[in-house]
């Protein structure tokens, strides 16, 4: 028998219980042992509630507890969840969370612990909610030098930018409403300013590198910005646009970054709507693989934290492999990198956007005359925001285009 704790019992946490629960039979066989939920750590009641009896207020009752071996910790912030994760892993039990915010932050010290104590910390919930992603990195593609790393990390925004698309509105009446429906946090601003993008890329780049990236250093530009306007000249083009984690690790360039981009129709992220996550990964052997799924919600981040406890489950006293170690990643400036960009200025500005970007090329649509769109040729990103500084306010919108 092999006992699990579960510290926070919200949307997460309760999901966790429900899938032990409700896939037990399954889950006992392919951990080859029979797991329990033995407490449920919240400092909440919870009255009437069938799991009420495994409810406890105090943590040490669970980390004093020599038969629990594994916990999940489902509580998000880096304070309590922090000291509490450290206590288990202190005393060899395997913790595993959904916690993206911890995991950037803390994800080596956190993995050296484990190691030290002959535990696990993983993390697969943590990136893309339910889809496979952190695994497929640490263990199928481990005879690849991951090159790129592209990905829809956040299932708020995507939503956002799908409905502005569909229906022609603009961002703050389409986040009004999804936030009535529940879809977008009452304080969205993580979501659409790419915090919890930036974390997620931050994770998925570490991995990617072997070292650390610091979320802090990442150049995160969220979603407000955007308007219908920008769709209206996107459809014209044939794109759409869609938030991007993304990094990169070539000979020329390594570098991390957060930003809306103005994608074709070509690309496999251009099909990815709603709340849906997806990850593409370039390998050098490889080439491209793609991930796809639900980001979030209940169930689908829960499944991945049971994942997780299976493998726990089936290699106790061990540490599984997981290349992150504390030494910082070198970034390159990301003023360096090249790209083209799509610019949407006042009408009467279109002749100095043109002498400014030479060789661009002006995107024209039916019956406006408030605006017109413009696609640079490539350039550097530092060049092409000198420049458009100079233009001043007849910039009324700057999106970065992509493949
Ligand atoms: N707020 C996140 C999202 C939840 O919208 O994708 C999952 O991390």
């Amino acid at each position: 028998m092999i006992k699990v704790a579960v510290l926070g019992y919200g949307t997460v946490g309760s999901g966790v219980v429900e899938v032990i629960e409700k896939n037990k039979e399954l889950i006992n066989k392919r951990s080859a042992a029979e797991l329990e939920v033995k407490y449920i750590l919240d400092l909440r009641d919870f009255p009437g509630d069938p799991y009420e009896s495994k409810l406890v207020h105090d943590v040490n009752i669970i980390m004093e507890d020599e038969e629990i071996s594994i916990v999940c910790e489902t509580m998000g912030g880096v304070g309590a969840a922090y000291k509490f994760t450290k206590m288990a892993l202190e005393s060899g039990k395997s913790v595993c969370t959904s916690n993206k915010e911890l995991v950037a932050k803390y994800g080596p010290e956190l993995l050296q612990i484990a190691k030290a104590h002959s535990c696990n910390y993983l993390f697969e919930a943590s990136v893309g909610g339910g889809i496979p992603i952190i695994r497929p990195i640490n263990t199928a593609l481990t005879a690849e030098k991951i090159e790129a790393i592209t990905g829809i990390l956040n299932g708020t925004t995507n939503y956002i930018l799908s409905k502005m698309e569909k229906e022609g509105a603009d961002f703050e009446d389409v986040l009004k409403e999804a936030q009535e429906k529940g879809y977008a946090e009452r304080n969205p601003e993580a979501d659409v300013e790419g915090h919890d993008a930036c974390r997620k890329i931050a994770i998925l780049s570490s991995l990617m590198l072997g070292k650390t990236v610091d979320s802090e250093k990442i150049y995160t530009e969220g979603i407000t910005k955007i308007t219908a306007a920008d769709f209206v000249y996107a459809k014209a083009m044939g794109r759409s646009i869609k938030l991007f984690g993304m990094s990169r690790n070539t000979e020329n360039e390594t570098w991390a970054m957060v930003s809306p981009f103005m994608i074709s129709n070509e690309n496999p992220l251009y099909m990815v709507s709603g709340v849906f996550n997806a990850i593409c990964v370039r390998g050098n052997m490889l080439g491209d693989s793609m991930y796809y799924g639900r980001g979030a919600g209940k169930l689908p981040t829960a499944s991945a934290v049971v994942g997780d406890v299976v493998d726990c489950a089936r290699n106790q006293g061990k540490t599984l492999p997981c290349l992150w170690d504390a030494e910082e990643a070198v970034l390159s400036d990301i003023g360096e990198v090249e790209r083209s960009f799509f610019i949407r200025v006042k009408a009467d500005a279109l002749d100095d956007v043109k002498a400014a970007f030479p060789g661009g090329e002006v995107i024209a649509v039916d019956g406006r005359a408030e605006d017109k769109g413009y696609v640079t040729v490539a350039l550097k990103e530092k060049e092409f925001a000198a420049k458009c500084e100079a233009l001043g306010d007849a910039v009324l919108n700057r999106i970065r285009m992509g493949e």
